[in-house]
């Protein structure tokens, strides 16, 4: 812990996911390809004995992309500093954040698709050059100040890839997309995390808890955290199958994973019938804006299969069909069952 110096207000990190959190590459379960890439990334930059290019994570929340930022600077033995977008408000601030960093050091900015462009122009030649232009005074007055700072490795994540504009994207040497999680990769997270809570879990236990996580890990420990409550008031060390079901079953988890939005989402194009919805239209059906829904809500049901994205706009897959019991006639279009 001391090696994770703390940036005025940082985001907020329960005690248990810290404790839960894998601390080296060895522990962090899937995503083998990102993986072996950085590594590699990682040993080439410790032989030249320079820093870690940029780097950017994104996708859906909950998918590891802050654990993998702490795995990096632990990797590189670097510290990691720590802050969210939303709490650099001034181009000061970020200027303070910059130049209060040691050689070789992560900085770790959250939500990164929140900066106004005013920081990331102040960004820009930070991340490029390792220097800071700052303006002082305006008009005729106006000076620009050129401050050399400390080598150092931005690692940037969001769940928005698409509203980080263009020249901010390019600067980052790494770009990885982070992928949901199959149920056996997410049934080796819930059993490495029961151990690490005292409980062992059955195999079929945490299985049961993996089909229903949304391919999400953090959902997965979020589960399991429950179902170790039930074992608990039960006298059980060992988290069977039954408990397992029980527990989730009382939780009201839908055992294909889906959560309320998904749920809400689904019941929209199932009532649209066969007819194509447009995002927007979606949007104002869920009072959701747009892009919470194309980057949190629809990755899942995507890339599982639940629903297809068109030219048109989205529509029920045949899988959905079955699953609600709606019958389908391509030219009559859909009636209940
Ligand atoms: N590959 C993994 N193996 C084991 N545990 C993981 C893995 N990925 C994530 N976790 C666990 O899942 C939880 C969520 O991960 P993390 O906070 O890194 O997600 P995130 O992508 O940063 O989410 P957000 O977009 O909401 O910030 C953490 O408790 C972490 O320990
Ligand atoms: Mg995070």
């Amino acid at each position: 812990m001391d090696r994770i110096v703390e940036i005025e207000k940082v985001s907020f990190e329960s005690e248990y996911e810290v404790t839960l959190r894998p601390g080296s590459f060895d522990d962090y379960i899937g995503q083998e390809k990102i993986k072996s890439n950085l590594k590699v990334f990682i040993e080439a930059a410790k032989r030249r004995g320079e820093c870690l290019d940029h780097v950017l994570f994104y996708g859906p929340p909950g998918l590891g992309k802050t654990t993998l930022a702490h795995i990096i600077a632990t990797e590189m033995s670097s510290n990691i500093k720590i802050t969210a977008a939303p709490m650099i408000e001034k181009s000061g601030d970020l200027a303070a954040i910059l130049t209060n960093l040691e050689e070789g050091d992560v900085l770790f900015i959250d939500e990164i698709h929140r900066l106004s462009s005013a920081i990331e122009e102040v960004l820009y030649s930070a991340m490029e050059d390792f220097r800071l232009d700052i303006i002082i005074g305006s008009g005729p007055a106006a000076q620009t100040i050129k401050i050399d700072i400390p080598k150092f490795t931005l690692i940037g994540a969001t769940t928005r890839a698409g509203m980080i504009s263009a020249p901010l994207r390019d600067r980052f040497g790494m770009q990885f997309r982070l992928q949901f999680y199959t149920p056996s990769e997410l049934a080796k997270i819930v059993s490495i995390a029961s151990n690490k809570l005292g409980k062992s879990c059955q195999k079929e236990a945490s299985l049961e808890v993996a089909k229903r996580s949304r391919g999400t890990p953090r959902i997965a420990l979020r589960l399991l955290k429950r179902i170790r409550d039930f074992a608990e008031v039960n006298d059980e060390s060992v988290i069977t199958k039954n408990r397992a079901k029980e527990a989730l079953d009382s939780l009201g988890v839908n055992d294909l994973g889906f959560d309320e939005m998904d749920i809400k989402y689904l019941d929209i194009l199932v009532d649209a019938k066969n007819r194509p919805l447009g995002l927007s239209t979606i949007a104002a059906a869920l009072s959701e804006d747009e892009g919470t829904i194309e980057d949190v809500i629809e990755p899942y049901l995507l890339a599982n299969g639940y629903i297809q994205r068109t030219a048109k706009g989205r529509t029920l897959s045949h899988k959905s069909y079955e699953l609600y019991g709606i019958k389908f006639t391509d030219d009559k279009g859909l009636f209940d069952d």
